[in-house]
C-alpha cells in the first residue's frame, strides 16, 4: 500500500490534506505536528529542524509520496536550510515531494506571472524577506537536487479547511463585521486567491498521479484584497459597506509586493479541477 507523510498536519493546509488523504482508501497515511495539542490523535511529533529525530522519522515511515505543508513565516529560512534539507538528503528518487510554494516567490510584484517567469527576492531587511526568499531558496533547493517533485504556487488560500477552521483574513473579516466594526483592506494589492478546497483538490490528485514540474493554483481572476474581501463579506451575509480601502501609503524597506497573480492555464492541462 502506498505510504504518504503529511508535514504539517495540524496546519491550516496540512490538516485538509490530511483528513483528505486518510479516506482515501489506498494509501497508509501518517502526519506531523510540533506544538500542542496535535489536531488528530494520531498524529507524530516531530520538529522537522531536529536532524536526528527527522532521520528517526523518516527511516521508520519510508514514505512513498511526501506532502510538506510546513511553514514558519519569520524563520521560513530555517526551515528550508535544515527541514527541506533534512528531507531532500533521505529522499530517494523513487519519493514523490510535493511542495507548496507561494506567490511570494514573485516578489518584485509585477505579475501576472506563469511558471516560467524568473522568480525574485526581496532585500534581507525587508519585513517578509524571511518567507519569500526562503520560499525561492526551497523552490531552487528541489529543483536542483531532485527531479520526482511538484510545486504548487499559491496566492491567498481562503475558506472553511476540513476541521472547520477559516484563513485568518477571513476569520479576521467576520470577527469585525459581526460587530459592526469596519475593517479595511488595501485596493492596490492584486492576488490570485484560492479555496482551500480547490487547492486540496488537486493537491490530492498530485499525490497519486505521475504529474510532476512546477504549476501555478487558482482561478484565472486577479483580484484586490479590498475586492475580494467585499465579495467574501456579501457571500457570508453581511453588511459590506463596513469593508473600506487600507491607506497604500508605506515605507520603503515594508513595501508589499503589488501584483503577485498567478497565470493559471498550466494546471488546466493535467487536472479537470474547476478553480472558484
Ligand atoms: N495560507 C496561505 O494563504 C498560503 C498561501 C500560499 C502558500 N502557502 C503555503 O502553504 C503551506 C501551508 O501553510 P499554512 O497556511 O497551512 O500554514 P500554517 O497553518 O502555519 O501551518 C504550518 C504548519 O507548519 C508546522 N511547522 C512549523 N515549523 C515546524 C517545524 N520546525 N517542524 C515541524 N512542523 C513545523 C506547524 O506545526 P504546529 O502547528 O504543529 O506547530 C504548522 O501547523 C506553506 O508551505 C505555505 O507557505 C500558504
Amino acid at each position: 500500500m502506498m505510504k504518504i507523510c503529511v508535514f504539517g498536519a495540524s496546519g491550516y493546509v496540512g490538516a485538509t490534506v490530511y483528513e483528505k488523504l486518510k479516506h482515501a482508501s489506498e494509501a497508509d497515511v501518517v502526519g506531523t505536528y510540533l506544538k500542542e495539542p496535535a489536531l488528530f490523535d494520531d498524529l507524530y511529533k516531530l520538529d522537522v529542524n531536529e536532524p536526528e529525530s527527522f532521520s528517526n522519522f523518516f527511516k521508520s515511515e519510508k514514505p512513498d509520496v511526501v506532502v510538506w505543508a510546513v511553514m514558519s513565516g519569520p524563520n521560513e529560512h530555517k526551515l528550508t536550510d535544515q527541514g527541506l534539507m533534512h528531507l531532500l538528503t533521505h529522499l530517494t528518487p523513487q519519493t514523490k515531494l510535493v511542495y507548496i510554494s507561494s506567490d511570494f516567490v514573485f516578489s518584485h510584484g509585477d505579475g501576472p506571472y506563469s511558471e516560467e517567469d524568473p522568480l525574485s527576492t526581496l532585500p534581507d531587511d525587508h519585513s517578509f524577506s524571511n518567507y519569500a526568499n526562503g520560499k525561492v531558496k526551497a523552490e531552487r533547493l528541489i529543483d536542483n537536487e531532485f527531479s520526482n517533485y511538484v510545486i504548487l504556487r499559491a496566492g491567498p488560500i481562503y475558506g472553511e479547511n476540513a476541521v472547520g477552521k477559516l484563513d485568518d483574513r477571513t476569520d479576521r473579516l467576520s470577527y469585525h463585521l459581526r460587530s459592526t466594526k469596519p475593517i479595511d483592506f488595501r485596493d492596490d494589492l492584486t492576488r490570485s486567491f484560492v479555496h482551500i478546497e480547490d487547492l486540496t483538490n488537486v493537491l490530492e490528485e498530485m499525490v497519486f498521479n505521475n504529474v510532476t514540474g512546477v504549476y501555478h493554483v487558482g482561478p484565472e481572476k486577479k483580484q484586490s484584497f479590498y475586492d475580494f474581501m467585499k465579495a467574501t463579506a456579501r457571500q457570508m451575509g453581511y453588511d459590506e459597506t463596513l469593508v473600506i480601502k487600507g491607506s497604500e501609503e508605506e515605507e520603503i524597506d515594508t513595501e508589499i509586493p503589488k501584483d503577485t497573480s498567478l497565470i493559471t492555464d498550466k494546471i488546466k492541462e493535467v487536472t479537470n479541477q474547476r478553480f472558484r
